[in-house]
């Protein structure tokens, strides 16, 4: 199958010109200017943006969590992924306490082959490491390619590790060529802040932020970071909030340590006075870590803008408001955390981000197609434009507005974080490999078309993406 596509504005990390793309089975296979040839679907792109599939760095589908398990399988996730021009995922397998970690993996592969409607990726949440596992991850990393680990500071009893296991897997993961990804909040705190909560009769949905406040994430940030440091390993900061954190992380990168860190939607354009909705709506908002302040929105968006950080992915863990959300009703250390966003991440961040006048187009797609593929080993097959690399390619309006509602997303959640929030830009085709799965807004795919991607080894030690102020600093010298 051949599709070329016309006369559209190509814009990846780097480049932004016109130009006409042929996609020749599931790969790029030319680009140039008025292109013709024999061709099977000729796309007319006039006037839109051409730009690489969003890749989603964080999601869990089908994870059971909290008394729970998130609204969204593999099938319907990634389907509503592809609404908004996301065409791979990178989702969380989950090692339970004891259990082998190629075990868990492959629970994870049957809960998602055959499934998705775009690719999908596995880092693996590490819950137990002791030194006789070392060589299931080594198998991980270099043969099942999965090269990502997550780790928890937070959860106390359930995900969270000790320092020796955070230091032991940094160590395996910088020899082997792989990252740690970390959960920072210090949940052992958190959690006497919470019973402290509790023994006040303090039990609707705003104390779940309360009780988590941003030292908690700052400390966790701070102590990644050295054990990083100490195990020669770089580290990435999962769903960071607040300045109080980001401010650890430049820190860091001032001094050439390679730290890295990923911001969500929800942290730049929710705050912290959701959770004062009544009628316990204020639950939807229960995430971790929780929304904060409205001023740190522009702080996180100046990270963005100098590279402190680098990836924006959404932590999509829905839960309904009906049934699950409501199991927290008269305490809320049992609403299960997490909320839904990964249809929308594209629309929203362009949209705040372009749109505002916050970020260039180069940047919007640095930050949620090119960086995730960069970091975690999927870079050059995925996240550009580029002769050889998956035809993973979104054809997106940049003027086209759509106003967000559960009513007509495609997430199975029956609320949205933005109910009645317009935004302009719009994802209006998308191909995965060379498919096309959204036509002008209707999904054409179907169950299955999407695959698992084993990702490459990753060295983010020597080389990693400079860091825009400490250059400026030095230009200024
Ligand atoms: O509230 C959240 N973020 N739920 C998902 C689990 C996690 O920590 O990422
Ligand atoms: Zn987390
Ligand atoms: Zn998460």
């Amino acid at each position: 199958m051949k599709t070329l596509i016309k006369n559209g504005r190509v814009v990846t990390a780097v480049d932004d010109y016109k130009g006409d793309i042929l996609v020749d089975g599931e790969t790029i296979s030319m680009i140039g200017t008025e292109l013709s040839m024999e061709v099977d679907r000729v796309i007319d792109a006039e006037g839109k943006l051409v730009i690489p599939g969003g890749i989603d760095a964080h999601t869990h589908m089908d994870m059971p969590f909290g008394g729970t398990t998130s609204a969204d399988d593999f099938e319907t996730g990634t389907l509503a992924a592809a609404h908004g021009g996301t065409t791979t995922v990178i989702d969380f397998a989950i090692q339970l306490k004891g259990e082998s970690i190629l075990k868990a993996l492959d629970t994870w592969h049957q809960k998602a082959s055959g499934k998705t409607a775009i690719d999908y990726s596995f880092h693996m949440i590490v819950t137990d490491l002791p030194h006789e596992r070392l060589g299931e991850v080594k198998q991980l990393i270099n043969h099942e390619g999965v090269t990502s680990f997550k780790l928890f500071m937070a959860y106390p009893g359930v995900l969270l590790v000790d320092d020796a296991t955070i230091y032991r897997a940094m160590s395996l993961a910088s020899d082997q060529g792989a990252l740690v990804c970390m959960h920072a909040e210090n949940g052992v705190v958190i959690n006497e802040i919470i019973d402290e909560a509790l023994k006040k009769g303090h039990t609707s949905p705003k104390y779940h932020a309360l009780t988590r406040p941003t030292k908690a994430e700052a400390e966790g940030v701070n102590r990644a970071i050295a054990l990083a440091e100490m195990a020669g390993s770089p580290v990435y900061i999962v769903h960071l909030s607040c300045y109080d954190a980001l401010k650890r992380v430049q820190e860091a990168r001032d001094l050439g340590i390679p730290a890295f860190a990923e911001t969500c939607p929800q942290y730049l354009f929710l705050d912290h006075s959701h959770y004062e909705q009544e009628n316990f709506e204020g639950a939807k908002y229960v995430m971790t870590p929780p929304l904060r302040e409205k001023w740190n929105q522009n702080e996180l968006w100046t990270g963005l803008k100098m590279n402190d950080l680098q990836v924006i992915s959404t932590d999509h863990c829905p839960f309904c408001f009906k049934e699950q959300k409501e199991l927290g009703k008269n305490d809320f250390t049992k609403i299960p955390n997490g909320g839904p966003g990964v249809e929308h991440r594209m629309s929203l961040v362009y949209n705040g981000g372009v749109v505002g006048k916050r970020i260039s187009v180069n940047r919007f797609v640095e930050i949620t197609s090119t960086n995730p593929a960069k970091i975690f080993g999927l870079f050059p097959k995925k996240g550009t434009i580029a002769v050889g690399s998956d035809a993973d390619i979104v054809i997106f309006d940049p003027e086209k507005k759509m106003t967000i509602s559960a009513k007509t997303h495609h997430m199975r959640v029956d609320y949205s974080c933005y109910e009645g929030v317009e935004v302009q830009g719009v994802a209006e085709w998308v191909l995965s490999r060379g498919k096309v799965v959204i036509e002008k807004g209707k999904y054409t795919g179907k169950a299955g078309d999407g695959k698992f991607v084993k990702r490459s080894h990753i060295n983010l030690s020597y080389g990693h993406p400079s860091n825009v102020r400490q250059e400026m600093a030095l230009a200024r010298s």
